[in-house]
């Protein structure tokens, strides 16, 4: 399956525009028919492009057939939306992606040695462009878990004398880059830490036409972690990325902002609400559809809050 004929585009074009008109892409995580369609009417609402991002792990949980049938199934026209592989650890991983409709692929080499992740990003990138498929590589270990596929306890900055020899022998699309962020729920100990804006510029200033992608960047809303907490949950010294921050990124050239926990806890929040509230009620869908539109708000907000996209999307 070709991704164009499911309607949708690789990220190279979007990425042009974002660096120049200074925004970024959200990067939305989905696993299933709600957080996908949540998704898609927070772009359609604000008018942002919006990659679609699927964890390997995401992938095994839906099935291949499962996940395109859904791609297939939204009729999905706008020309501003990509299909990712987030994290994808193998040339194998990548590869199976692009053969199924893929139309963007992340090779996640971070926990390698620079020139096994450069040997490894290479081979993706050959492969991706036979097919025009964009790479995203990393450089730089984000500490934290996501899902069992995306876990660790490092965290390694990204170094910035790296990054142009980096891109440079592997050709990949964008770079994600270590300043800071880290995967999951707990990302700081204190609200005064800050993200390493140094390191950022520094390799903005090496590579000032190239896009850079920042993992890790969920807010961890406290008014949906209160919700949870409310009823029934039990999350406790979560804190995220304060969203001035992460603007701040985005002001320095960050045009891919990966963000999945933000919408986990409302999807999370508005369920835990919704049969408390109504402990009599056991239709899914009435709560499935209280938690769409929680996680659409919360897609809303930081489209329009944080990502400075809305309005960005092509005609
Ligand atoms: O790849 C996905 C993102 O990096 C998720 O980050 O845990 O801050 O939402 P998050
Ligand atoms: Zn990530």
């Amino acid at each position: 399956m070709n991704y164009k004929d499911l309607g949708l585009v690789n990220t190279k074009i979007m990425f042009a525009d974002a660096l120049k008109r200074k925004y970024a892409i959200p990067a939305f995580n989905f696993y299933n028919m709600e957080t996908l369609k949540s998704i898609l009417d927070a772009s359609e609402n604000t008018k942002s492009p919006v990659i679609l991002a699927v964890s390997e792990s995401a992938l095994k949980y839906m099935g291949d057939d499962f996940l395109m049938g859904m791609i297939s199934g939204a009729k999905i026209k706008s020309k501003n939306i990509a299909l990712h592989l987030d994290h994808g650890h193998s040339f194998e991983s990548c590869k199976h992606a692009i053969d199924i409709g893929f139309s963007s692929v992340m090779f996640d080499g971070s926990e390698l040695p620079f020139s096994e992740n450069v040997k490894q990003t290479k081979k993706v990138v050959n492969y991706a462009k036979k097919f025009n498929v964009s790479v995203e590589a990393e450089l730089g270990t984000l500490s934290g878990i996501e899902d069992e596929n995306t876990k660790s306890d490092k965290n390694i900055y990204t170094n910035p004398s790296d990054v142009i020899n980096f891109v440079h022998e592997t050709d990949c699309d964008s770079l994600a880059i270590a300043i800071g962020t880290s995967h999951g729920a707990y990302k700081r100990n204190n609200s005064s830490e800050k993200l390493r804006f140094d390191i950022l510029d520094q390799i903005a200033q090496k590579l000032p036409k190239f896009p850079l992608v920042l993992h890790g960047s969920s807010n961890i809303p406290q008014n949906l972690i209160k919700i949870i907490n409310k009823n029934g949950g039990k999350i406790t010294d979560a804190m995220g990325i304060p969203a001035a921050q992460v603007r701040r990124a985005v002001s320095m050239n960050i045009c891919k902002v990966n963000v999945d926990s933000d919408a986990r806890l409302a999807f999370t929040a508005a369920i835990r609400e919704s049969l408390f509230k109504k402990p009599e009620n056991f239709d899914p869908r009435k709560y499935l559809t209280v938690a769409m539109n929680k996680m659409t708000e919360t897609y809303i907000h930081e489209i329009t809050e944080i990502m400075n996209s809305a309005g960005k999307a092509k005609k």
